[in-house]
């Protein structure tokens, strides 16, 4: 089993693949001036489309492109978009968000929970900024380190996992370089984080069971991530940028 079959095989009965939940979404989505007037989103990496699903309710006049590389996630999201009534507002795109083709200033949204790590932050905002029409927004989430001095276990092991992890001033300070104005960043409180990591651990605890030495090795470093996070919850975390297009 290659490791990406691996990885979709422990997150496929999960509903999220990322820290964050529903409040920390509606929180960053309340800071997104002009919420009213969005009528074009993207929604990028959705997994099983939780975000989306908040997006498309949310924004009443709005209409969500959701991608995911992952077929069996969008089958789910579609089924969902039905059950909740907004299916005729939710068009999932399966594909690779690095290689989509998107006009340009076509967007006054882009979302991007637990995702953006796909592209890069740096060459991401480049890409989205043409995306978004001018005064348009993004909101994403990602890993960031919360002190400048971090302890040695969790320096090794991310050094390792996420070498390109950033702290919050340089996430903002790269935003602006490439033409964005921050509105707001957060961190994702702790009951965000559980939200993510307390089911992810009773799936590890299913699969331990597993024979293959590789499927185990994959399991040891997921549960080292969640003890690492935990102990030291202080030192890193997801945060959340929102941040608006502004002109040169
Ligand atoms: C860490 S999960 C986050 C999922 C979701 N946003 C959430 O918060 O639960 C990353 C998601 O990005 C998707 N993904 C990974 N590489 C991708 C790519 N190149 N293009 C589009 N989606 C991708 C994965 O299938 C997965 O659903």
């Amino acid at each position: 089993m290659s490791t990406d079959d691996l990885i979709y095989e422990i997150f496929s009965p999960l509903s999220q693949g990322a820290p964050g939940n529903d409040a920390s979404t509606l929180r960053a989505l309340d800071a997104v001036p002009c919420c009213d007037s969005v009528l074009q989103v993207l929604d990028l990496g959705v997994g099983h489309g939780r975000t989306t699903l908040i997006l498309a309710e949310t924004l009443q006049d709005a209409h969500v492109t959701a991608v995911d590389i992952h077929a069996p996630f969008l089958e789910n999201l579609a089924r969902d978009a039905r059950i909740t009534g907004v299916a005729n507002r939710i068009y999932p795109l399966l594909g690779d968000m690095a290689a989509i083709e998107v006009a340009e200033k076509s967007m006054d949204l882009i979302w991007a929970e637990g995702s953006i790590y796909v592209i890069g932050i740096q060459c991401a905002l480049a890409t989205w900024r043409r995306w978004l029409r001018p005064a348009g927004c993004v909101a994403f989430s990602d890993f960031t380190w919360w002190t400048d001095d971090p302890s040695e276990t969790p320096s090794r092991f991310w050094a390792t996992e996420y070498p390109e992890m950033a702290n919050e001033n340089s996430i903002r300070s790269c935003a602006e370089a490439i033409g964005y104005r921050v509105v707001s960043s957060f961190r994702v409180p702790r009951e965000g984080h559980d939200a993510y990591y307390v089911p992810l651990e009773a799936r590890l605890a299913e699969l331990a069971g597993h024979r293959d030495a590789g499927v185990l090795k994959v399991l040891e470093s997921i549960q080292e991530e969640i003890d690492i996070s935990r102990r030291y919850s202080d030192e890193a975390g997801y945060t959340f940028f929102i941040l608006q297009r502004v002109e040169n």
